[in-house]
This record gives C-alpha cells, sequence and structure tokens, in this order.
C-alpha cells in the first residue's frame, strides 16, 4: 500500500476522511499534516498515524518536509464559495477515504485517474424547498425573503459571520451562481462509492438538530 497523507487533517471534511481511512488502512500508511498537530486525537498517533506540522503558507522547505515521502496526497482547499451539492460532509469524507483506500492499494486499476469525480446529494433542492425543510424542522415557520447584495451583506449576523461587508458581498454571488443552476446537478457517484443511496438533505438536517437538542 502506498503513504498516504492528508492535508489539512482537521476541519470538518479532512476529520471526517482520515476518521474513516484510519478505520481500513494500516495507520503507519497514513500522514496527518496540520497547522496545529495538537488538535489531531491522540489516539490515532497512537495507533501509528503520522503527524507533521504544515499550512497552506509554509515555505516550500517546509512543505517539502511535511510532504516527504508521501505518495497519496488528499489536499483539501480552503474553504470558499465553490459548489456546493448538498452532500451530508460525513459521507463526502467516507467516500473520499474509500477512494484514497482503492487508489493507494492499486493505482493501476483506478478508473479516476486524471478525472473530476463530482458527489452530489440525491436531488436538486430548491431554496423554496429548503427553506420549507428547515421549517418543518424546526416546528415554526420560516419565510425566504429576496434582497439586494448590498441589503445581505450589511446584515450584522452576515458581516459577523463571514468577517466582513466585502467578504460577505463576495459569498453573495453564490446565490447568483444557485439561481442560475449551477448547483442542481445530481450524479449516482457517490451512491455507487458508499454502496448505499446517500441519506436525504432533510434527514441531515432532522439529524443534526435532533443531535443538538440532546
Ligand atoms: N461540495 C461540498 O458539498 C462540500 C462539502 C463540504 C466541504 N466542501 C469543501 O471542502 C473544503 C473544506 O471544507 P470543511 O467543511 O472541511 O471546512 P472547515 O471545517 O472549515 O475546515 C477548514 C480547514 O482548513 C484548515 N485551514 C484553514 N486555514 C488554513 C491554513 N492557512 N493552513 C492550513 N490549514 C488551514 C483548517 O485548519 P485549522 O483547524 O488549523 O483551522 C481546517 O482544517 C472547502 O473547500 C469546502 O468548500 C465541499
Amino acid at each position: 500500500m502506498l503513504n498516504i497523507g492528508i492535508f489539512p487533517a482537521s476541519g470538518g471534511l479532512g476529520s471526517s476522511t482520515y476518521t474513516h481511512l484510519l478505520n481500513h488502512v494500516p495507520n503507519d500508511k497514513v500522514t496527518l499534516i496540520a497547522r496545529f498537530p495538537e488538535k489531531i486525537p491522540g489516539t490515532y498517533v497512537q495507533n501509528g498515524a503520522r503527524v507533521r506540522k504544515a499550512s497552506y503558507e509554509s515555505d516550500p522547505q517546509e512543505l517539502e518536509a511535511a510532504f516527504a515521502d508521501i505518495e497519496v496526497l488528499f489536499l483539501i482547499s480552503y474553504p470558499s464559495h465553490v459548489r456546493d451539492y448538498r452532500v451530508k460532509r460525513d459521507e463526502l469524507g467516507e467516500a473520499t477515504a474509500k477512494l484514497i483506500e482503492r487508489y493507494a492499494a492499486d493505482p493501476a486499476a483506478f478508473e479516476f485517474v486524471n478525472a473530476k469525480v463530482l458527489l452530489t446529494g440525491n436531488k436538486p433542492w430548491t431554496l423554496a424547498e429548503t427553506v420549507r425543510c428547515l421549517g418543518e424542522a424546526l416546528g415554526k415557520e420560516v419565510r425566504i425573503r429576496e434582497v439586494s447584495v448590498e441589503e445581505y451583506a450589511r446584515q450584522t449576523q452576515v458581516e459577523g459571520r463571514f468577517g466582513s461587508a466585502a467578504v460577505a458581498e463576495s459569498w453573495a454571488t453564490a446565490w447568483e451562481a444557485i439561481r442560475a443552476g449551477e448547483t442542481a446537478v445530481v450524479t449516482r457517484t457517490l451512491a455507487e462509492i458508499l454502496g448505499r443511496t446517500p441519506e436525504d438533505f432533510d434527514q441531515t438536517i432532522k439529524q443534526l438538530l435532533s443531535q443538538q437538542r440532546d
């Protein structure tokens, strides 16, 4: 099996991926790279996973040291306003772990070399359906109201989430992409990799809420 690296090995997707992966591959084949290695639970290190320190801003020498002897690298992009297809994040991590495991075990048999793998939910969700689903889960009426980008970005909670109105305005372009149908895409790939139908978005929302209430 090839040596596998995951960077950054923290955050939602990175943690989910290595948690699934370490259940299936020899742990000493896995290197977890993060800017705060202390965030990685000690149990994984005790089981043999290697931990190294690096950030996106590391200089080339530091990155070379962090990635030394790694033959398969799962490089996660910085969170940005990219397309989002309503996939449960833990299922993305599980599917990613399966892809890494398959490639690391037998690169010649891997069918996705130099190919894009698009993992989506089971059906497109309109904003109206999304809001209805959130309202049902909360047990109260939730409404959606269209506002200008400037009005959206000036809201205290939006500015608080993004840190500045300028960043919030940049994120607001995602709504135009949604309007243009860029997120209304469904593929069977996630189901095929997982070997089961992915969890529906409304189910995920209900579970998230019940976990928060517990
Ligand atoms: N298409 C989809 O449906 C979908 C779903 C989920 C995620 N994603 C994409 O996957 C990516 C990760 O998302 P996420 O949900 O895992 O985000 P997240 O939970 O916010 O995690 C962000 C990660 O980035 C790391 N990070 C931030 N700045 C860094 C830096 N300067 N150097 C090194 N590491 C840095 C964080 O590390 P620290 O712990 O050190 O802060 C953390 O591990 C994003 O691009 C997101 O858009 C896509």
